[in-house]
Parts: structure tokens; sequence; C-alpha cells
């Protein structure tokens, strides 16, 4: 279906008349690029399904502009919401809240829940406000490749398929934001991010980590699919202890410190930090894929922190 033409522009107020046209637009976030419709229009939702490839079982975060529009997505937020929604909104984290009934089953793939966040970034508030309703958005890419974190990623996967793209720069944070589930008694982180396990439990001492799943009993429906993968191997490891690398394969390395062996890689990445592992290493995996990188190697952190964050999704990539 890559028959449309995508009109690529800077201007918010261009690209929400494509969501009033029940469109599907690609803008920036301060996590990774999201891809919206308005929550509203059941022909637009679909429209995110199609573009992506993505499983219908698989449900979508809902952008909010202001504090006022959750009540149209929520009847009830927890007390646990609140402390969050009043300590880290707007920012890159989602809360999972009571959904009403009135929003399409398609935002939730049939949950009787919903996640909304109010991103941190001034061209997505700007679209979001020039929009003017609650945007369903998932991040830009195709299903099961790395979340785009700049424009030209959100191209290279979906020039064609999707009617526009709102150009901005590339995101800050780099990972998702973090997903919390404020429906139980306590709330349990589903995705880690960069509202990190500390920063919550600073402000809800109470919150865990949902405990590692078994793809059937998934929580959080989106985390039993394979995710987040370049065409490469992914391949975890120590910068200290080096495996051997296959003879004659391209191999990549990202991570902290220099590896042993390091000239034998054909590409090296080393970040200055956690923040900056994260945020580069989406964009790592698109750059190796375009050099036919058969390997990338991904130090491995400690989770703390963002690292946290960066563990799941390298641990993912690995297929693990
Ligand atoms: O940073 C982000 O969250 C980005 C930007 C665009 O906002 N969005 C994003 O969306 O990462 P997506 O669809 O790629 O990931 C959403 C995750 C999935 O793992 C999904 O299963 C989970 O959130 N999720 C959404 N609604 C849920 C719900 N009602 N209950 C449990 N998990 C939910
Ligand atoms: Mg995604």
């Amino acid at each position: 279906m890559n028959s449309l033409r995508t009109t690529y522009t800077r201007s918010a107020r261009k690209a929400a008349g494509f969501i009033l046209k029940d469109e599907v637009v690609a803008f920036p976030t301060e996590t990774v690029y999201g891809l919206g419709a308005n929550v509203f229009s059941e022909a637009a939702l679909r429209k995110i399904f199609a573009a992506k490839g993505r499983p219908s079982d698989n449900p979508l975060i809902v952008h909010v502009s202001t504090i006022a529009q959750i009540s149209l997505l929520t009847g009830r937020i927890t007390p646990d919401a609140q402390t969050i929604i009043d300590n880290f909104f707007p920012g890159p984290v989602t809360v999972i809240l009571p959904k009403r009934k009135s929003i399409s089953p398609l935002v939730s793939a049939g949950l009787q829940t919903i996640g909304i966040r109010m991103p941190k970034h001034e061209a997505a508030q700007d679209f979001l406000k020039a929009c003017g309703v609650p945007i369903a958005a998932p991040s830009a890419n195709i299903s099961g490749r790395p979340s785009p974190t700049s424009w030209q990623s959100v191209r290279d996967d979906l020039d064609g398929r999707i009617s526009c793209v709102l150009q901005g720069s590339k995101t800050h944070v780099g990972v998702e934001s973090t997903v919390v589930d404020c429906t139980g008694r306590h709330p349990v982180v589903l995705r880690s991010g960069a509202v990190t396990l500390e920063h919550l439990q600073a402000v809800l001492p109470s919150t865990t980590v949902y405990a590692k799943q078994t793809a059937a009993a998934a929580k959080s429906p989106g985390m039993k699919y394979r995710h987040y993968s370049p065409h490469a191997r992914v391949v975890v490891t120590s910068a200290l202890t080096m495996p051997v690398l296959m003879p004659g394969e391209d191999s990549a390395y990202i991570g902290l410190h220099t590896p042993m062996h390091v000239r034998t890689f054909s590409s090296v990445l080393l970040c200055d930090d956690l923040d900056d592992y994260a945020r580069k290493v989406f964009s790592f995996f698109r750059d190796c894929d375009k050099k036919h990188i058969a390997a990338i190697y991904c130090e491995e952190v400690s989770e703390e922190g963002i690292g946290r964050a960066v563990m799941d999704r390298i641990l993912r990539a690995a297929h693990h």
C-alpha cells in the first residue's frame, strides 16, 4: 500500500489539518516519533494499524495536550495516577487507567483500560493543541522495527504509507515512555523508560516492575511481540569479555566503554553516559542496517535509572 503521496512539513497547523480529515500523521515527541490519529475516528485508527502492519491486539497510547482532555478518555483518575500526573506530566510517562466505554475498542485492543500520556516537547504540544482532540499514537515505525528517533527514520519506514510527517529535530530521550499500570492496588511499571523506577518510587514507594513474563501472560500486550529489531543479529556483551567475532562478518559495537579488539569492528559508537546510550541505540540499529552489518554487539549496563530501559530494549532486540 505504498501509494500515498506523503507530505513533509514543519507546520503543526498543516499537519493537524490532516488529522481533521481522518488521516494519520507522524509527529515528534521527546521519546520517539509517534504515528497519530484522532482518537474519536475509527477510520483514522484503522489507518494506523494498516500503515504499521500492527497486530490489532496491541493497544495504543493516547496523547493529550491539556489535563482537562484526560477526562474525555477515563472516568476515574486513580490516586496513583493523579500522583504521577502531578509529578511527571508533561513528560515521558504513560498512565494506564480504566477506559471510558465511548472510546473505540480499536484504541484499547479490547481491554477495559487506556494508556494516557502528555508529551513534553514543544512541537508535539503545538501539534496536539492544533488538533484539539486527543491523539492515539504508537511509535511511527513498521511493526517490529526499532522506534524512529528522527523524521528521516519515519520516512524510511512509512513513506507512501501515511499522509503526513511533521518534521522536527531528533528526539531527546530516544526510548519510549515508561508505561505504568495505575488500575491495581499498587502501581506497576509495564515498560521502563526515562521516568525511572527510582523516580516513581520517590513519590509512590510501592511501585514495582512487572515480573519478567511469559509471552502468553503478558499484561501489556505489546510486550509479547518481537520488538526493536534491526536486521542484524543483536548480541548483549560486556566490554571486557568480548567474544571472538565471526570471521568475515561485519560487526558493530555500541556501549559506554571501548571494547576489546576495538579495531575488528567496522562501526563503533561510544556513548557519553546512559542517557546518551538510550538516545542513540535505536538510530544506531538503523544505521547498522543501512551498512548491512551482520551483528551488533551492545554493551550490557546495570539496570539502574534509564539503564533499565536500555537493557529492556537491547534484550528484546536480541530476542530474549
Ligand atoms: O513514548 C511513547 O510511548 C511513544 C510515543 C509516540 O508517545 N509511543 C509508543 O507507543 O511507544 P507504542 O504503541 O509503540 O507502545 C505502547 C505500549 C505497548 O507496549 C502497549 O502494549 C502498551 O504501551 N499499552 C498501551 N495501552 C495499554 C493498556 N491499556 N494496557 C496495557 N498496556 C498498554
Ligand atoms: Mg512501538
